[in-house]
This record gives C-alpha cells, sequence and structure tokens, in this order.
C-alpha cells in the first residue's frame, strides 16, 4: 500500500518535472507534439506506421509540425509545394552531419573526420561522378553481361515450368550481377561457392537494419556482429586486389582509401561493405516491385514486353531466346513505358524520410509571407511517401497504373497540388545534396532485368496467391519489403 503511494507520488514528480523543463513551443514555432513519454515522444507510433502517424497529425495540425522522437525534435514539412524551399536552401540546413553519425555506426568504420582525415569526404563524394554521366555506359554494360551470366547459370536452359519466390528470385539475380558489376569477379571456380554465403549473411544482416539505424547497439542483436564481421572481411583489400573487372568506382575508392594511413584495411574493408548495402539494399526490393506489378497485370506485361521487341528491332536485332541479349544505354532510354512500369512502382513502395539539420537557430523561409522559427539541432524532414498517395496528385493512388509517367509517347511531368505544377514529384531517391548517386545506374539495371526476364520467360503467379502488401518495418529508410514473398511459374519462351 505505501510502495504504491509513493509509486504514485514519485510518477506524479516525474510527470510535473517533465512538464516544466521539457521544451515548449516559442512564438513562430510550428505545433510541437511531445505525447507523454519522456524522451521516447512519440517514436513507438511513428515506428509502428509512420505514414498513418504522419497522416493523422497532418489532419490535426496542418503541413507543417514538430515531433519529438527518441530525443530529438523532427519538423515535418508535408505539403510538397514547399518542398523547394527545403532542398534548395544552403548550409543552413545540412544532410551529411546525420549520416555521417549514423552510417558510420551501422557499418563498422570511424566516422569521416575532417581533422583526422583531411579531404577523405569530399573524394568520396567527388567519386560518385564515377556513377554518372558517360561513366554510366561502362557500368550498365557491364551490368549487362553480367545479368546475362547469372540468368544462364541458373535459369536459361530448362523447358518446362518452374516455380519459385519472387524476392528469393530478384535477390540471387540483382545481388550476384551487381556485386559482378560494381567489385569485379574472384577466381570462377569460388564465384558460385562463396555467392549464396555472401548473400545469406547479407539479409541477416539487412534484416536487423531498420535496428542498426535506429542506433540500438550490435551487441543487443545476437549474432549481427559476428555476421558484419565476416562481410566486413570479404572486403579486405588483399582479397580484393585479386578480383578482375572491377569498375572504375570502387577502383577509385580503393585509391583513395589507400592515402590514408589511420584508415586500417578493417575500417576501409568497412567502406566497400557499406557501399555493398547501398547498391543492392533498396535495389533488390524495388526489383521485386516492378516484377510484381508487371507479372500480376498481364496487359501492361503485354505492352512492356512489345516496346521492348519493337527497340530491340529497331535496331536491327530480332530476339531469339538461343543467343544473348544486349541492350545499351540509349536503347534503355527509349524503352518510355517501362520506365513508367519502375517509376510507378517505385511511387508505390518507397517511403524514404529526406533529412536536413539546422546547423543554428533561424527563421526557414517557405515562400513570401510564410516562414518558422526552426532550433539548432532540430531535424528538418519531408516524407514523399504521403505525397506518393496524395489522391490530389494521383488519381486513384493505390492502384497500379503501368502508363501513369508517359503522356503522347513521352514522359509525363506535370503532376498538379492546389492547382500548382509540381516541381517535386515522385522522390525514391531523396533530393538536392543528398539524393542517391546511385540512381541512374539503379534504373538501368531495373530495366536490364526486367528485359531479360520478359524476353526469356512466360511469367504468371502461383494459383491462390494473395496480393502482396507492403512491410512497414523500415518505414523511413528506402525501398519497403513485402511482408511476405509471393510464389510465380515461369518457363522459356520459344522465340
Ligand atoms: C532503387 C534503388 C535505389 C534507391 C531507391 C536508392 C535510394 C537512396 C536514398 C533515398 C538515398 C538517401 C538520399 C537522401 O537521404 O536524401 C540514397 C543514398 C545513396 N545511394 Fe542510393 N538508392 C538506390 C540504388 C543505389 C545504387 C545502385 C547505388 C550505387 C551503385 C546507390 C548509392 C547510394 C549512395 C552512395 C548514397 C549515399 C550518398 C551520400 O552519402 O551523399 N544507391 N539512395
Amino acid at each position: 500500500m505505501f510502495t504504491c503511494a509513493l509509486l504514485a507520488v514519485v510518477s506524479l514528480l516525474f510527470a510535473v518535472h517533465y512538464f516544466y523543463t521539457s521544451r515548449k513551443r516559442r512564438e513562430n514555432e510550428p505545433p510541437l507534439i511531445k505525447g507523454w513519454i519522456p524522451f521516447l515522444g512519440k517514436a513507438l507510433e511513428f515506428r509502428k506506421d509512420a505514414y498513418k502517424f504522419l497522416d493523422e497529425q497532418k489532419r490535426k495540425h496542418g503541413d507543417i509540425f514538430t515531433v519529438q522522437i527518441a530525443g530529438k525534435y523532427m519538423t515535418f514539412i508535408m505539403d510538397p509545394l514547399l518542398y523547394p524551399y527545403i532542398i534548395k536552401h544552403g548550409r543552413q540546413l545540412d544532410f551529411h552531419e546525420f549520416s555521417n553519425k549514423v552510417a558510420p555506426v551501422t557499418f563498422g568504420y570511424p566516422p569521416v573526420h575532417s581533422k583526422l582525415h583531411p579531404g577523405l569526404k569530399e573524394q568520396i563524394q567527388r567519386a560518385f561522378k564515377l556513377l554518372q554521366g558517360d561513366n554510366l555506359t561502362p557500368l550498365t554494360e557491364s551490368m549487362m553481361g553480367n545479368l546475362m551470366l547469372v540468368f544462364r547459370q541458373d535459369h536459361l536452359g530448362h523447358g518446362g515450368w518452374r516455380s519459385g519466390s519472387m524476392y528469393q528470385f530478384c535477390l540471387s539475380v540483382m545481388f550476384e550481377a551487381t556485386l559482378l558489376t560494381m567489385f569485379g569477379h574472384p577466381a570462377a571456380a569460388r564465384r558460385q561457392t562463396g555467392m549464396s554465403t555472401l548473400r545469406n549473411d547479407f539479409v541477416k544482416f539487412d534484416n536487423k537494419f531498420p535496428l542498426l539505424i535506429a542506433q540500438v547497439p550490435i551487441w543487443l542483436l545476437g549474432e549481427t556482429s559476428a555476421v558484419r564481421k565476416k562481410l566486413i572481411n570479404h572486403f579486405l583489400p588483399d582479397r580484393m586486389s585479386r578480383w578482375t573487372d572491377m569498375s572504375e568506382f570502387i577502383r577509385m575508392r580503393m585509391e583513395v582509401f589507400e592515402n590514408y594511413e589511420n584508415l586500417r584495411d578493417v575500417d576501409k574493408a568497412a567502406h566497400h561493405f557499406a557501399m555493398l548495402w547501398a547498391s543492392v539494399g533498396n535495389t533488390v526490393p524495388a526489383t521485386f516491385w516492378a516484377m510484381y506489378y508487371l507479372v500480376s497485370h498481364p496487359e501492361a506485361l503485354q505492352a512492356v514486353r512489345q516496346e521492348i521487341q519493337e527497340v530491340l528491332s529497331l535496331s536491327g536485332v530480332e530476339f531469339s531466346s538461343d543467343t544473348d541479349v544486349k541492350l545499351h544505354r540509349d536503347q534503355l532510354d527509349k524503352l518510355r513505358y517501362l520506365e513508367s512500369t519502375i517509376n510507378e512502382s517505385f511511387r508505390l513502395s518507397s517511403a524514404s524520410m529526406n533529412i536536413r539539420v539546422a546547423q543554428e537557430d533561424f527563421s526557414l523561409r517557405l515562400g513570401e509571407s510564410r516562414s518558422v522559427a526552426v532550433r539548432k539541432g532540430d531535424i528538418i524532414a519531408m516524407y514523399p511517401q504521403i505525397m506518393h498517395l496524395d489522391p490530389e496528385i494521383y488519381e486513384e493512388p493505390k492502384t497500379f497504373r503501368f502508363d501513369r509517367y508517359v503522356h503522347n509517347g513521352a514522359e509525363k511531368t506535370d503532376f498538379y497540388k492546389d492547382d500548382q505544377k509540381l516541381k517535386y514529384y515522385l522522390m525514391p531517391f531523396g533530393s538536392g545534396s543528398s539524393m542517391c548517386p546511385g540512381r541512374h545506374f539503379a534504373m538501368n539495371e531495373i530495366k536490364q532485368f526486367l528485359c531479360l526476364l520478359l524476353l526469356y520467360f512466360d511469367l504468371q503467379l502461383e494459383d491462390g496467391q494473395s496480393r502482396a502488401e507492403l512491410d512497414p518495418s523500415r518505414a523511413g529508410l528506402g525501398i519497403l519489403l513485402p511482408s511476405a514473398d509471393v510464389r510465380f511459374r515461369y518457363r522459356l519462351r520459344v522465340v
């Protein structure tokens, strides 16, 4: 009895102390949503279903509000017409401060520090150019060869129907082909045996990725620490030096790291491991969704297959299942309906959060006559999934329409809110200074995968498959995974 009373008094004192000492909304600041749990604030509700939580807050508090989430104050800008003011904002809003805190802890390398590693951050950024522009051509050609290699090795050459799990299919093909393209080929005999172990370890790590990003200590996550160590060791410099046909991008990163004596070999390897995650972590689920939507919409599949065949025959090539397909970069660029299909599946499956950190207290301008006060250290966040599913911008937003991004045979780029044309209407790759440097490569490799799939195979969902649903557990971090795998059937087309 006495203990209960004491507990009640202590709790009351805590609540009163929290009420008086915690943050209060100041003049010109957005509405503040704290919740009753000190420090955590609204973290649990946000983590359970970020889309639902933000949508509800938007209805209650309008387009701009600040939420306490796990000790941080996050100001969400919900109106996509305001996005340009965040994306084009200069030095007062920084992206890399956040990523440089979170990525090293997740992937196991020391934070990149301008005094300890002068120029390293800039050189890493500069190397991203090797994923873009003219450099995309050799990368795309190499990916084509590697995809063909993996298809021949694992999937071509059998007649009759076979069945498979769609996510597993995408994972095994895209993981291996992307790894070979970026990092090169180990000795042939070891490639196949090592690949499945590496992929399985990657999946184990990837399953814990949301917890690591949320800064849960790795020692609390069972075998994850040992698995990460194995993955990192795969990229030790003396092993990598024996791989052939490595991309210029990874070669340059190796050279850059060599110039820093205070980076140990395991640190360099951990940077490479992080790049492996960046290059497949989102690409695999994105490939899955594009394949899933095509296979479950036969009329879309038929239209896209016809487009691919037309582009091939325009260059004088008639497809035959006995020969290897080669699609060059300029041919991939012509595949409008395929690109629209991929963009539409990005729209339906992407839930990345775009984050900037306020470098000082200042007034953030959001138009001619609007501004809000933000405090140093606060996070400014955009959550484009809300825009992607907004019925005012996208008619029937939950419906897959493979041609949503095509108009009169060209790319459709005009989407409206409040009768105003949106500058940003599709944001699976982030925005502005933090935009994904691998986005063009990602688009090309997904296109290449789908071209081979549609040219070589007849495809069907197995009977009785229910609709694939999004698993919300990595909301905020990129492309969502399906909550369960989907069974499908495929057989070689005889052409
Ligand atoms: C569908 C596939 C992909 C998606 C949806 C995706 C999405 C993203 C997103 C949302 C970000 C963070 C941007 C921000 O916070 O504003 C990012 C960053 C990054 N992505 Fe991708 N990505 C994909 C594929 C790739 C590929 C294939 C590569 C490399 C070959 C890559 C390399 C990177 C790197 C290095 C960063 C960090 C950039 C920085 O620190 O400045 N991504 N990606």
